[in-house]
């Protein structure tokens, strides 16, 4: 017989109770608590549901004794996606992918299921039906006779499928459709979150068999479900971008097996997610005449130097408070610019509207984008276009100075790469920088005034 207990569990940070609680002690929200009746049931549910078999005894080993070898990556023949991986797909490892609906998680992943080679792939669907599968494998176009699709949501039976099968990948659309027999509350809740999860992950390191989850987000971020799921798996990748533009950014949050570091660009077109090997050109928006208000700005995002273009738009204020707005950058920081640009440098910017964008629809946290910054807004104040040759990679100080900022070579050399011929860096910048290396022009200044000089003057 099996026995029934019911657990209340917080939605919000995954606490227990065996009571209901108004307010979550652990993460203080209110009314979280929901009831989920856990079946422990012996003998129902595959050898995954159940605690791993202690008939292998451990021992301890000295860390040298102890082999690996050097193939335990997959390579998923998708570049981008494995470069975020840390360079393949590691054996037994449960990879956990999150991001807004619509943003092309699923296709990602039926993608990378049909691209990869000689691997027998389990694409396994709670969300959409095979035929629904099908008709997205038709618009990718990618000929493959070793992806096997099924549309299932009990793990009991994932997992019997998985033994006819046999595959050397699984993937999981959505985590949140899973639900497994051994806990009786509904798909999508903490519980069964937490308890299907587990079972992957036991199922991942026994078998040496890579699964790749797919997971939602909730509406401030984060990934639906508690925390514990990211304790439980391997990797935490983020799939992000702005629905209105075609692009796409994976990115790793957590990585056992590589850095966090690095991220992937994808496109989202009619046919599928095309890799996006040179992000500068994308960013980039081609116009022949020379247009005020524009820079281009050296940034990295993780470890990846790309160039992107600032626009600014400086104008009177017509209605009485003057009006600030960022997209792609962060507000108070731009704020924080102008009253330097007003207080250090004497331009009159009180009574103006500046609105401010980040071509491509890209969110930028890297503060080298500072000095592309203040020269749109200065360059659009002043209706004086940039020369189209130049670039920026500096922070800017609350006295209007121009600071260093880190990996400054990987920039100029990214800037060089796509043809620019000045770049305007720190002087501080320049400390053990070997100018003789690169044929674009290093100009080094000290303060906003110095820079503004030298565009301007
Ligand atoms: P999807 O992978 O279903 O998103 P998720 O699984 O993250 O919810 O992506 C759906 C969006 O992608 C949808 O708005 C249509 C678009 N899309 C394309 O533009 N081209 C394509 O080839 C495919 C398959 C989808
Ligand atoms: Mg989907």
């Amino acid at each position: 017989m099996a026995k029934q207990k019911v657990i209340y569990y917080c939605q919000n940070c995954g606490a227990q109770s065996s009571s209901w609680l108004g307010k979550c002690p652990q993460c203080g929200s209110w009314n979280s608590f929901v009831e989920e009746v856990v079946k422990h049931d012996s003998d129902s549910g595959s050898q995954w549901s159940k605690k791993a078999p202690a008939a292998q005894q451990s021992k301890p080993k000295l860390i040298k004794e102890i082999t690996y070898s050097e193939e335990e990556r997959i390579s998923t023949c998708c570049a981008e996606f494995d470069r975020v991986l840390g360079g393949g797909l590691v054996k037994g490892s449960l990879v956990l992918i999150g991001g807004e609906p619509g943003i092309g998680k699923s296709t990602l992943l039926l993608q990378v299921a049909l691209l990869v080679q000689n691997q027998k792939v389990l694409y396994v669907s709670g969300e959409e039906s095979e035929q629904q599968i099908r008709m997205r494998a038709e618009r990718i176009h990618k000929d493959n006779d070793t992806c096997y699709i099924v549309s299932e949501t009990s793990t009991q039976q994932i997992f019997q499928h998985i033994e006819t099968v046999k595959p050397d990948i699984v993937v999981v659309d959505s985590i949140q459709t899973i639900s497994t027999d051994s806990i009786e509350s509904s798909a999508g809740s903490i519980s069964q979150i937490r308890e299907c999860t587990t079972e992957f992950q036991r199922f991942a390191k026994t078998t040496g068999v890579p699964v790749i989850l797919i997971g939602h987000i909730t509406k401030d971020g984060s990934l639906a479900g508690p925390k514990i799921m990211e304790h439980i798996v391997d990797c935490v990748l983020q799939f992000e971008g702005d629905r209105n533009y075609g692009y796409r950014i994976l990115r790793s949050m957590k990585n056992r097996f590589g850095s966090t570091s690095e991220l992937g660009i994808f496109e989202m077109q009619s046919s599928g997610l095309r890799e996006v090997a040179n992000p500068s050109e994308i960013l980039l928006s081609q116009h022949d005449a020379d247009l005020s208000g524009t820079a281009i700005s050296a940034t990295l995002e993780g470890m990846r130097p790309m160039l992107i273009e600032v626009q600014a738009l400086v104008s009177s204020a017509v209605y009485g408070t003057p009006q600030r707005s960022a997209t792609g950058f962060d507000l108070r920081r731009l704020s924080m610019l102008l009253a330097v640009l007003e207080k250090r440098c004497g331009f009159k910017l009180g009574a103006k509207d500046v609105f401010l964008n980040i071509a491509g629809g890209i969110k930028v946290y890297d503060p080298a984008i500072d000095l592309a910054v203040v020269t749109s807004v200065l360059s659009s104040n002043l209706d004086m276009p940039l020369s189209q040759k130049d670039c920026f990679a500096a922070e800017i100080g609350l006295s209007g100075e121009v600071r260093p900022i880190n990996r400054i070579e990987s920039r100029i050399s990214e800037a060089q790469k796509i043809g620019f011929e000045r770049i305007f860096i720190s002087k501080y910048n320049s400390k053990g920088l070997d100018k003789s290396r690169y044929n674009i022009e290093i100009v080094e200044c000290a303060t906003i005034e110095q820079v503004f000089r030298k565009l301007f003057a």
